[in-house]
């Protein structure tokens, strides 16, 4: 087994080739992001629903307008996380995750790419016009990610058409294992098409037979040890992605509740449930998850209007899940909606950022068995 190689993604090179996945909401702010950054990995911040939880938002109290207020709110957060991130990694490489699905996607790209941050990862949908964001900042790196072949594909043809750019990587995201929103419907979730076996080297061929550019691709869902990672990269991904593992640390941004119920969690806890974004989530089974699943949840607090499409915001279906995520990111794990990838029951303790890089990085004793077999 060989050591791992750095991780370049357009000017910005981590010393380990480890990104942590944003986390929404408020589960990967600045502490979370920098302690990554510091240990040689990419840290990231995610951007959704910052605001909410911060001084510059009183959901008691949101005003004449509450939108306007929210989104105002968020801009400002970010630049706060920006700024501790940057306090407490002066040099590490710190990204965002902007999600295309949320209407303040722009404003936040622009205002992180402005406040000076090293790259920005954007699913969630397709981010067709990213580049035209930080055409300014030529620097920021930027990161689609996508569930498909066919969705890279439409993404660097009209970068290249449109802007003359490629984008730095690209984040493979299987619905199969990860944390969170999936790109896929329930039926298509443990689709083999959508497997990180098939999806991985089918990419990266295309990036270097069609496109003809040396793209790294980067794969999220699933990995928790050496021995996955490993895995990746034997499929040809040059780095990965780790959502669920970096929520049982001391450096999580979210509430010692939060962190604790993971801790706790079996595989058998982990569910899909429905979103008001029309594709389901991955979580663990707690009296939220239940009722979601159920369809029996009563609508409570306003509407912000954070979602492009919402059917919560349409037709009063499902749930509010930028307040149900904050909800649980504040500790409340009965009312709150707690996302996790497949790999939950896996944490033993709260750990250290420093001492799982540490872990991920040293030469395993011995093979251990690949993720998905
Ligand atoms: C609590 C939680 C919140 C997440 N929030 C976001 C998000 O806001 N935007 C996003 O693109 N992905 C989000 N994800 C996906 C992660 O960034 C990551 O890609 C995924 O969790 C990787 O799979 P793993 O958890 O098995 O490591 C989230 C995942 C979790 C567990």
């Amino acid at each position: 087994m060989k050591g791992l190689t750095p991780l370049r993604i357009g000017q910005q090179v981590a010393r380990y080739p480890i990104v942590q996945g944003g986390m929404g909401v408020r589960i990967s702010g600045a502490r979370l992001a920098a302690a990554v950054a510091n240990a040689g990995g990419i840290g990231i911040i995610s951007t959704a629903g910052l605001g909410l939880n911060s001084p510059y938002f009183d959901p008691q109290r949101p005003g004449k307008d509450p939108q306007t207020a929210f989104f105002a709110a968020n801009r400002l957060a970010l630049i706060d996380e920006l700024r501790l991130a940057r306090t407490l990694s002066p040099t590490g490489v710190i990204g965002i995750n902007s999600m295309v699905a949320t209407r303040d996607h722009e404003t936040m790209v622009r205002t992180a790419a402005a406040a000076g941050v090293n790259l920005v990862i954007a699913g969630a949908g397709l981010p067709l016009r990213l580049p035209e964001y930080t055409a300014d900042h030529p620097e920021v790196a930027l990161v689609p990610i996508v569930s498909s072949v066919r969705a890279a594909q439409l993404i660097c043809r009209k970068w290249e058409r449109q802007y003359q750019r490629l984008p730095d990587a690209i984040v493979v995201e299987s619905p199969r294992y990860a944390g969170g929103h999936l790109g896929a419907r329930e039926s298509e979730v443990m689709d083999p098409a959508l497997s990180a076996e098939q999806v991985i080297p089918a990419l990266v061929a295309y990036l270097r037979e069609e496109v003809g550019a040396d793209i790294p691709v980067i794969a999220a869902g699933g990995v928790w040890d050496r021995a996955d990672l490993e895995a990746m990269l034997a499929l040809g991904a040059r780095g990965v992605q780790l959502g669920t593992r970096f929520i049982t640390t001391h450096e999580c941004d979210a509430a010692p509740a939060y962190k604790e119920f993971h801790r706790q969690a079996s595989p058998e806890d982990v569910v899909l449930v429905p979103s008001p974004v029309g594709l389901p989530g991955r979580a663990l089974r707690n009296p939220f998850a239940e009722k979601a699943i159920q369809g029996v949840l009563r609508p409570q607090g306003g509407c912000f209007n954070c979602l492009h499409s919402c059917k919560w915001r349409d037709s009063r279906e499902t749930y509010c899940i930028l307040q149900a995520l904050d909800r649980a990111s504040r500790g409340d794990v009965v009312n709150g909606l707690i996302f996790s990838g497949a790999n939950a029951g896996r944490a033993k303790e709260i750990q250290s950022v420093a001492a799982i890089i540490q872990e991920l990085t040293q030469e395993p004793p011995q093979a251990l068995t690949p993720v998905g077999v």
